[in-house]
């Protein structure tokens, strides 16, 4: 299985990752993640990407994709993998495309705006395995830790309400055309087009898991 996760920041990308990962035992590739991993120990990589990411900017195209190609090179990519925050742009996409990556499913987690400012503030992460809380909605076992580890909680530098609206607003611009991008390539009949799903994604964190189930199984 080969899948994107397409959706706004904050849209619940990661927080639905973990469970399909689970069910149908592939790795989860957060770009998002790793960059943060790069930032985090100072890489090279890093040091070029941590402004962007502060200000909530797109990091470059060439970037991503060397990065994406050279992480579903290794082994444990063999039998599939979930996208999660790429690709971004229509560059990214056609990357793959022109690469002859074959995805199967595009899924798409539709929430609106002012429910994601409203959701971000209260997010907690646990950075070292990409696990993500939210303090009401989808709290952890015990207040401020992880629920496997124990380890602190942290939020994110680029979850401020400003730095949301632009991610946000980013999103709009240069990601969602993505959504007719996939929507065009289905409709052509092509087999290697990845199937198209959209589900909503407001309700509790289960409803929408068993609706991306659903999507991804009633098609197989
Ligand atoms: P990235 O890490 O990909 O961030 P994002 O796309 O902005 O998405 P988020 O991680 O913020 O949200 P999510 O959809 O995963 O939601 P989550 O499950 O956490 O990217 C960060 C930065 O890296 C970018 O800004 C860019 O600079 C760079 N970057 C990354 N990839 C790139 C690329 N391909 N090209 C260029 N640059 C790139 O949920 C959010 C909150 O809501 C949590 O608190 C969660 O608990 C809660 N929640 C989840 N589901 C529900 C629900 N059903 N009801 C209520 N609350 C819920
Ligand atoms: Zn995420």
């Amino acid at each position: 299985m080969r899948l994107i996760l397409l959706g706004a920041p904050g849209a619940g990308k990661g927080t639905q990752a973990r469970f399909i990962c689970e069910r149908y035992g592939i790795p989860q590739i957060s770009t998002g993640d790793m960059l943060r991993a790069a930032v985090k120990e100072g890489s090279e990589l890093g040091l070029k990407v941590k402004e962007i990411m502060t200000t909530g900017g797109l990091v470059s195209d060439d970037i991503i994709i060397a990065l994406v190609k050279e992480r579903i090179a290794q082994p444990d990519c063999a039998n599939g993998f979930l996208f999660d925050g790429f690709p971004r742009t229509i560059p990214q996409a056609d990357a793959m495309k022109d690469g002859g990556v074959k995805i199967d499913h595009v899924l798409e987690i539709a929430v609106d705006d002012e429910e994601i400012v409203s959701r971000m503030s209260g997010r907690r992460c646990h950075p070292a395995s990409g696990r993500v809380y939210h303090i009401e909605h989808n709290p952890p076992q015990e207040d401020g830790k992880d629920d496997v580890t124990g380890e602190p909680l942290i939020q994110r530098e680029d979850d401020c309400e400003s730095t949301v609206r632009h991610r946000l607003s980013v999103y709009h611009e240069q990601t969602e055309p993505l959504v007719g991008y996939y929507k065009d390539w289905a409709a052509q009949g092509d087999d290697q087009a990845p199937r198209y799903h959209r589900v909503e994604g407001v309700g509790s964190v289960e409803s929408i898991t068993n609706q991306v189930l659903e999507a991804l199984e009633g098609q197989a």
